[in-house]
């Protein structure tokens, strides 16, 4: 499992966006480290957990962000866009709370699905506002 770098592909066409989109990939890559064992495996856990809850409170604002662009513009995708964002907040807000109660367990598949998922949210979801604002 790799770290993600930053390509000119992903550009929204938007400074704040990309510059979110960037620290967003930012957190992303930290909490990967750490949770990849960059750290001693004894404070991994809570490292972990740490950077999932960074990463989680990152991509809640993100998301108002672009959701607020996207009625700026007047994006037709809008309430789609928001569905999904919806639907992936759940997933942390999931995390989040596992980790509350101390019943989350971290493992890889986990960095995975939100790797995926960030990769495909900006190569593929955000890129259809950013046809549009063009
Ligand atoms: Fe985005």
């Amino acid at each position: 499992m790799a770290t993600i770098e930053w390509m000119d592909s992903f550009s929204v066409h938007n400074k704040t966006l990309d510059d979110q989109h960037k620290e967003w990939i930012k957190i992303f890559n930290r909490a990967h480290g750490q949770m990849m064992g960059e750290i001693p495996e004894d404070d991994t856990l809570e490292i972990g957990e740490a950077a999932l809850i960074e990463m989680i409170k990152y991509a809640k604002f993100h998301f108002s962000s672009e959701e607020d662009y996207m009625k700026k513009i007047g994006f037709p995708g809008y309430e789609e866009h928001k569905r999904i964002h919806k639907a992936f907040t759940l997933k942390l807000d999931e995390i989040s709370s596992q980790i509350q109660e101390g019943t989350f367990v971290m493992n890889s598949e986990i960095v995975k699905v939100i790797e995926n998922w960030l990769i495909d949210h900006v190569l593929k979801e955000d890129q259809k506002y950013a046809t549009y604002s063009r």
